[in-house]
């Protein structure tokens, strides 16, 4: 009926995209809330192998317009590139006239930030995501409804690109960028873009008082949150249901439900504490099975154990009512699968979450294991076919973290999924 969120639990990467795919056949629209094209999301069915950066995972369904909120940071180029890729057109694909753009200058500085930081960098993507939130919050952000009166704009944009060459060259000794050229490419992208550029909130406000499904599609995860994760080792904006608010301008009430989607194991890309990561050649063959390399830079992601007390926090945080565990057929084959079920930090066992990364650097997991399996789960879709492992793993997975299970991806294309209970019902 009405609003349901899907929100990555881990740090980014659970499979998101995939698992909208799957929904939005039963929704009005899809709408992205948070982030930009840090993001990177894969969508498998009948049309193909899609990698999606900015443009909803809804695209897929001709039924279902997919939106981008306010609270998403844009990269113009970028959007265009995937409106061209996809052969979008407005009726199925519509941008917040509120949505801040990422500007060239933006990915400069994110940039040469990273190299400032040398040994402590964050491991940004290095899209500019994390600048172009700075500049929103510093109120000297542009806004895509900005690139629609060209005259204001250049007025504006001459003072702020003044202001950030200034940084760029005196600060980080990095090379100016370009006003004219600045200029030239805001006039082709307000052309390209005017007709997709509208006050979405009103088409999601709209459809949940027609009580068409809208699936809210999160980006990044739980524990990247600036407020809520592993600060400062984090992205820039609020990936939490929180954010689905603020990035959408909805209200709590519009809510139906809000689905953490979980990977049976976990992954982080970039710096920051990892309770469960686990080194060596165990890590690795996780990594190859299921190709554990980040969709938008390419990067090998780091490979953990299912951190039970960070996903409890994250349920927390978000209000969760149901998991979606992805990649379950990775963990086929394993004599022992582990669980983190509380950590131990300087010498006292705790089930909870420690936000302060200092801390949590010094967890040590008390893991719980439980017998593998050696049947397939791959592509199985019917709760019959879940062989007695597999099954104590999800009971124990949903025993730790306190919610049930509703739905399994058993493989990357939409078709190789679960059902455990209607998500939306
Ligand atoms: P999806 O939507 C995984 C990570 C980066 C880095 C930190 C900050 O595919 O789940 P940023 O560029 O956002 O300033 O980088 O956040 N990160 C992600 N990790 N999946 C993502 O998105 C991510 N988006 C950002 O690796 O550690
Ligand atoms: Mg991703």
């Amino acid at each position: 009926m009405p609003a349901y969120a899907v929100i990555g639990a881990q740090w980014g990467d659970e499979g998101k995209g995939k698992i909208i795919d799957f929904l939005a056949e039963n929704a009005a629209i899809v709408a992205r809330y948070s982030g930009g094209n840090n993001a990177g999301h894969t969508v498998v069915n009948e049309g193909g192998t899609f990698k999606l950066h900015l443009v909803p995972s809804g695209i897929c369904w001709p039924h279902t317009m997919n939106v981008i909120g306010n609270g998403v940071v844009v990269d113009p180029d970028v959007l265009i590139k995937e409106i061209n890729e996809n052969n979008l057109v407005p009726n199925r694909l519509s941008v917040s006239d509120r949505a801040h753009l990422i500007m060239p200058y933006h990915v400069v500085i994110d940039q040469l930030e990273e190299q400032r930081r040398g040994d402590a960098a964050l491991g940004t993507t290095g899209r500019g995501v994390g600048p172009a939130y700075v500049d929103k919050v510093s109120r000297q952000g542009i806004r895509v409804g900005e690139l629609l009166d060209a005259e204001d704009l250049n007025l504006r944009l001459t003072k702020i690109v003044g202001f950030k060459n200034e940084l760029i060259t005196k600060i980080y000794g990095g090379d100016p960028v370009d006003l004219d050229n600045i200029f030239e490419q805001t006039r082709k992208w307000a052309s390209e873009l005017a007709p997709y550029i509208k006050p979405v909130e009103n088409l999601v406000a709209a459809a949940i008082d027609k009580k068409e499904n809208v699936i809210v599609e999160g980006a990044q995860g739980a524990l990247l949150d600036l407020d809520h994760g592993t600060y400062p080792f984090v992205t820039s904006s609020n990936p939490t249901v929180g954010g689905t608010l603020t990035g959408l301008g909805m209200g709590p009430n519009s809510y139906g439900g809000v689905a953490g989607v979980f990977k049976a194991y976990c992954t982080r890309v970039g710096a920051g504490p990892f309770p469960t990561e686990i080194h060596g050649e165990q890590g690795n063959r996780i990594r190859e099975m299921a190709g554990e390399f980040g969709v938008t830079t390419g990067r090998a992601r780091r490979i953990g154990w299912f951190d039970g007390v960070a996903a409890k926090y994250s349920a927390r945080v978000n209000g969760f009512d149901g998991m979606i565990i992805t990649r379950l057929d990775t963990l086929d084959g394993w004599d022992e699968i582990k669980i983190c079920v509380a950590y131990e930090i300087d010498g006292v066992r705790t089930d909870q979450f420690p936000v302060d990364s200092v801390m949590l650097d010094r967890a040590k997991p008390i893991y719980e294991s439980v017998t593998g399996w050696t049947e397939s789960t791959r592509s199985i879709t019917r709760p019959n076919q879940i062989n007695q492992g597999a099954k104590a793993y999800l009971n124990k997975l949903e025993k730790v973290v306190g919610i049930p299970v509703k739905i399994v991806s058993t493989g990357p294309h939409r078709k190789e999924t679960l059902v455990l209970e209607d998500l939306m019902s």
